[in-house]
């Protein structure tokens, strides 16, 4: 077997494009001797909300720290339910179930792999009590598409529960708000956003980092006081935090690299429409990019944005034959997410899941078995596909070539 030498993530070209920029910040930074909550996190802070159109954003030490606090600020206590996808990583169920609440998984969609707003509606709906238990929903906006924020919060509005998104993997990406017609940026839509900046992610930092964004002054106040072990001036500890900052290097190679993600998102972008173009073959599901004019409002303005943090193609028969194909011919591979989340075992055995929404146990007392199709059918199927910052078109069209090789076919212009 080759070794791979086409690798599924490849984060060096960045570090190339930005190597003197970088090291000027990081020299500034240390020669500055402000470590912790200095001038660079606050600049990131402002530059992002800016970006955004957030009135605030609070910088933090990591993705799941992001969701930590926001949750926190939500008050979320022992015996709530959160509500999430059951297939993303493992992060947003880890904090519920740190707080001693109850993650609730709902299934996805089969084409967008987000959270199945018609689940979520039938979950609310169903049952009064258990909803009124519900202190928080949790979309991700998963590979970076925005899940379906008009609907969601159309629902999460009309029960009055806050909606927290996790937009780890979907910097830049705009969605549809409950507001028809109008498109705003993912993180802005909910009650809070929260942002990870590890280092694979479309603004990655080189190391942690993390980002909660709200229009809410309050939460964003309890946020800046939680990440900062709960102290409302030097010495008061009002409420009980922890130590969530965002260091001072990281913010300032953030601060570089903010200026290069419009246009890395725009790379993403024309790697993915390559890879649609190249990759049309039977048995092979593409991801669903941003949604066509069908799906756009009446004046049929283009209303979303993928930001194609992963391309993740479903395969219907044998992904892990392809994969091993594409390993052969050193191209990797990666499987987001092989397990959905009601089956990892620290999430069974931690949590005490009692509460389950599916279509096939309504009443939600089943956590183990697979009351999840749409989660175990992409579990089951999907793969994704090196695309980043700096993948040339000579690599698109090897993994084009090998892909369309495995299902026999010949070179793309011929198909
Ligand atoms: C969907 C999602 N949520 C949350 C996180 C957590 O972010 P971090 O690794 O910065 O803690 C990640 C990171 O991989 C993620 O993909």
């Amino acid at each position: 077997m080759r070794p791979i030498n086409l690798p599924f993530q490849d984060l060096t070209a960045q570090m190339r494009e930005l190597r003197s920029a970088i090291q000027a910040a990081v020299m500034r930074t240390l020669d500055s001797g402000c470590y912790i909550n200095g001038p660079e996190v606050e600049r990131f802070e402002s530059r992002v909300a800016r970006a955004l159109g957030a009135q605030f954003a609070v910088g933090v030490s990591s993705g799941t720290d992001a969701l930590l606090v926001a949750l926190m600020a939500l008050d979320v206590r022992p015996g709530d339910l959160v509500i999430t996808s059951v297939y993303s990583f493992i992060a947003a169920a880890e904090v519920i179930v740190r707080l001693s609440a109850h993650p609730v998984f709902i299934d996805i969609e089969r084409d967008t792999y987000n959270i199945d707003p018609a689940s979520l509606a039938r979950f609310l709906q169903e049952d009064p009590i258990r909803r009124s238990l519900v202190k928080a929903i949790v979309p991700v906006h998963l590979f970076g598409r925005c899940a379906p924020m008009d609907q969601i919060v159309r629902v999460a509005d009309r029960y009055e529960i806050p909606v927290v998104e996790d937009v780890a993997q979907a910097f830049g990406a705009v969605g549809q708000s409950s507001i028809p017609g109008i498109a705003k940026c993912a993180g802005t839509m909910g009650r809070l956003g929260c942002f990870s900046f590890y280092p694979t992610k479309n603004l990655g930092a080189m190391g942690d980092g993390g980002m909660v964004v709200t229009d809410d002054a309050d939460l964003a106040r309890r946020c800046r006081q939680l990440r900062n072990h709960g102290a409302e001036a030097k010495g008061q500890h009002t409420i009980v935090g922890g130590n969530f900052r965002l260091d001072e290097i990281q913010a300032a190679i953030l601060n570089v690299k903010l200026d290069h993600v419009e246009a890395w998102n725009v790379e993403r972008r024309r790697i993915a429409t390559a890879y649609d173009a190249g990759l049309r073959i039977e048995g092979l599901m593409l991801p669903r990019g941003a949604p066509t004019q069908a799906d756009a409002e009446p004046q049929g303005r283009a209303i979303a944005n993928h930001v194609y943090n992963q391309y993740v193609v479903a395969v219907e028969r044998d992904r892990d034959g392809l994969a091993g194909h594409l390993a052969k011919e050193g191209i990797g591979t990666a499987i987001y997410y092989p397990t959905p989340l009601n089956r990892q075992p620290c999430l069974i055995n931690a949590s005490g899941i009692t509460r389950q929404a599916t279509n096939t146990d309504p009443a939600g007392t089943d956590a183990t078995s697979a009351h999840f199709p749409q989660a175990e059918w992409a579990a089951a199927h999907t793969l994704g596909l090196p695309i980043y910052p700096g993948l040339t078109e000579a690599q698109q069209q090897r993994v084009i070539a090998s892909v369309r090789r495995y299902f026999g076919r010949g070179p793309a212009t011929s198909a």
